[in-house]
């Protein structure tokens, strides 16, 4: 099955209009789980994980029970925090490392999140059951809407609360 590029420019628009005003990252962070998940064809987790010194844990999400803890450098979730780049994976199963928390996943985009100061506080990681899913621009779209709205969910990632 094919999957539709969606218009990301609208997206980050409904990102930034869900998260306007709102202080609470935990809050911004499920409403844009939930736009994305539901935005996206052909996915079957969006969510977040927050950096906690050395250790990705997890943040709000949709889709099913995940792995709560992933170590930096761990997985596609840790490369992407340990490198700061993007990870756009085609075929999970050819990822050294990669871990399995629901083995419908086939496909991954994981965006690194970051302060002003460019120091990742967290990840934002879409799964796949398709292989392949994810194209070049769905990875531009993506970075373009977390680089929209990070901002208002990196203050609590980077100093936990609790
Ligand atoms: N597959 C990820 C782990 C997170 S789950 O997919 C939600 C990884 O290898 O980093």
């Amino acid at each position: 099955m094919t999957s539709t590029t969606p218009d990301y420019a609208a997206l980050t628009a409904q990102a930034r209009a869900l998260t306007a005003g709102e202080p609470d990252a935990v809050a911004n962070m499920a409403n844009i789980s939930a736009l994305l998940f539901h935005a996206l064809d052909q996915v079957n987790w969006v969510g977040f994980y927050r950096l906690q010194a050395d250790v990705l844990v997890l943040g709000p999400f949709q889709g099913r029970p995940a792995c709560i803890r992933i170590p930096l450098g761990s997985g596609v979730c840790g490369a992407a925090a340990a490198t700061g780049q993007t990870q756009r994976v085609d075929d999970v199963h050819q990822f050294d490392g990669h871990i399995a928390c629901d083995s419908a996943s086939r496909a991954e985009l994981v965006v690194p999140l970051k302060t002003e100061a460019g120091q990742v506080f967290g990840v934002l990681d879409i799964d796949s059951p398709q292989l392949g899913r994810f194209t070049p621009a769905d990875a531009a779209g993506i970075e373009q809407l977390a680089a929209a709205v990070q901002a208002v969910i990196g203050d609590t990632c980077a100093n936990p609360q609790v």
